[in-house]
């Protein structure tokens, strides 16, 4: 992969996503949501790339991942009229099609197209297939890392603003806003497990699903990024403070200091080698 090609698709994405928007301000304000996001995640990308001393083509390959890996949100929200994936389609499915139909990766040499689309593939679901490895297993945990540093940041805004009626429109959580939260939600928190969507009743268990992404985080430099912006400080002031949650604060906040005070062994992110 060359930087020129990297540039082409960056021009091709723009023309791409522009003949989305309409007269709708409704679809407008979605499909500008999903764009933003991308390019977020391309300098979340990028950031991380290269604080793992990755090669130049691995940085290439890792941008265009990031680059298409919600480019079937576009078409998802123009059909459906939401993001919704079990109620309407799997976006990474299809922006597996889209690229396809457009044979936007035609040019792109065999080997590391399948790699480009693995990841994409990969990159929504709740853990990655076990039997992964090699450049396949890097590149999925790296979107998976740079996407989720911009979902918390789009989280901690949200909740943010969240008393600003105007802001509602952008995730659609579909559960109340009620008071308390689950129990067996925060039991799972603090024994170390994901939150699974199912038992999500109220919307301070999804806050609490959100600080559960953490368990998923596959690299030390995304953990140092996710303290230094103080998302996971951020999603637990949004909550009751309550015994429960001051006991999920110290054992997410403990879990994050003991991972990046981690001294790892240095490992081979170049070869085939890479395993963890
Ligand atoms: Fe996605």
């Amino acid at each position: 992969m060359e930087q020129k090609q990297l540039e082409k698709f960056r021009n091709w994405f723009d023309n791409y996503v522009g003949g989305f928007y309409n007269n709708d301000d409704f679809v407008n304000a979605h499909l500008k949501l999903k764009q933003e996001h991308t390019l977020r995640v391309c300098r979340e990308m990028q950031f991380l790339t290269n604080e793992l001393g990755l090669a130049e083509n691995q940085k290439l390959i890792a941008e265009v991942i990031a680059l298409f890996h919600d480019i079937g949100r576009f078409k998802q929200f123009i059909k459906y009229r939401m993001y919704n994936d079990v109620k309407t389609v799997s976006h990474s499915l299809l922006g597996l099609e889209v690229l396809k139909e457009e044979k936007v990766l035609q040019a792109v040499d065999k080997e590391e197209r399948e790699l480009i689309e693995k990841a994409i593939e990969y990159h929504g679901l709740k853990k990655l297939p076990s039997d992964l490895n090699g450049q396949c297993l890097l590149l999925s945990k790296l979107i998976r890392d740079a996407d989720k540093l911009d979902v918390f940041y789009v989280a901690t805004e949200y909740f943010k603003h969240y008393k600003n009626k105007e802001n509602k429109i952008f995730l659609e959580l579909g559960v109340p806003d009620e008071p308390g939260y689950s129990h067996n939600i925060v039991e799972a928190i603090l024994h170390g497990r994901q939150v699974d969507y199912n038992h999500v009743r109220m919307l301070n268990d999804m806050k609490l699903l959100q600080l559960g992404w953490i368990y998923d985080v596959n690299f030390q430099p995304t953990l140092k990024r996710i303290k230094q912006r103080k998302f996971l400080e951020m999603l637990l002031s949004f909550l009751p403070q309550t015994e429960d949650i001051q006991k999920v604060k110290e054992k997410i906040l403990g879990y994050v200091d003991s991972r990046c005070a981690e001294t790892k062994k240095e490992r081979d992110y170049h070869g085939d080698s890479f395993t963890d």
